[in-house]
């Protein structure tokens, strides 16, 4: 596990963004599994400028989105998937057929999520997943004592997580009750994982998650378990980690390893 502790939030998602440009720069048809969330926001802005000024071209790229809600209809402003549309596949001009989000207003769940595990391996596989951290320690919307060998299924939110949601809602009302989710083990089979956690009210769930033991009971410590996953913290993020200063011997600034 790479723990990279970077100066501030700014930091943190400008390296997101540059390790996520590597990947399509190796290899422009890469296929790239997306989380949404307010802490990804910086790095879509950052991807949109770089698209913008032709640094970036995702024109070949694949993606598939972590979770998207229940029972919204197609278009609904706080869909995940209008969300991704606003804040990247309009400025990558990414054609629909690469797009891929779990279909939460599907007549079958169980077979929406059936296809969705379907269509990743008939991708190839995924090759870098960006995630967030919930507060209470989910990846994707694998709550809390979520099978770290889950795959993409409906789960039952959280009250934390509709309460933190909630705020999304333009009427700050409810979050909906149901997600549809890749699942733990679905994450650990991208053959990159990066999470990207700022501000202090992440910094509970990231010391549980890197330093915790591998548990259910805080789905981001499955990534323990995964070859290539990398942290990425500002340092409000950090603050609960015991083991600070090594990370930050190990990955000067949150820069590239010494050796
Ligand atoms: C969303 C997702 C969630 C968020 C997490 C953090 O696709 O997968 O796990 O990453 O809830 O959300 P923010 O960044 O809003 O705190």
């Amino acid at each position: 596990m790479r723990v990279l502790i970077c100066q501030d939030a700014e930091t943190a998602a400008l390296r997101t963004a540059d390790q996520l440009c590597d990947q399509v720069q190796a290899r422009p048809d890469c296929v790239l599994g997306l989380a949404t969330g307010e802490t990804m926001e910086p790095v879509y802005a950052l991807l949109r400028t770089r698209i913008a000024t032709r640094q970036l071209n995702l024109l070949q790229v694949t993606t598939f989105n972590l979770d998207e809600y229940v029972g919204l209809p197609k278009g609904h402003p706080e869909s995940y998937r209008a969300t991704m549309q606003r804040l990247l596949f309009d400025s990558a001009g990414l054609p629909e057929k690469q797009i891929h989000l779990p279909d939460g207003d599907a007549p079958d769940l169980v077979a929406a999520a059936a296809n969705y595990e379907a269509a990743i391996r008939a991708a190839g596989g995924i090759d870098l997943q960006l995630l967030g951290i919930g507060e209470n320690g989910h990846i994707g919307f694998n709550e809390p004592t979520s099978s770290l060998g889950s795959r993409t299924r409906v789960k039952t939110l959280t009250q934390s997580t509709r309460k933190a949601n909630a705020r999304f809602f333009s009427n700050n009302g409810e979050a909906p009750l149901f997600a549809i989710t890749m699942g733990i083990a679905t994450v650990l089979d991208a053959r990159c994982c990066i999470l990207l956690a700022t501000g202090p009210k992440k910094a509970a769930a990231i010391a549980a998650a890197i330093e915790g033991p591998v548990s259910a009971v805080c789905p981001a410590s499955a990534l323990q378990l995964h070859p290539a996953a990398t942290i990425i913290l500002d340092p409000e993020a950090a603050t609960e980690l015991k083991l600070q200063s090594y990370y930050k011997t190990v990955h000067p600034s949150g820069g590239d390893a010494l050796f």
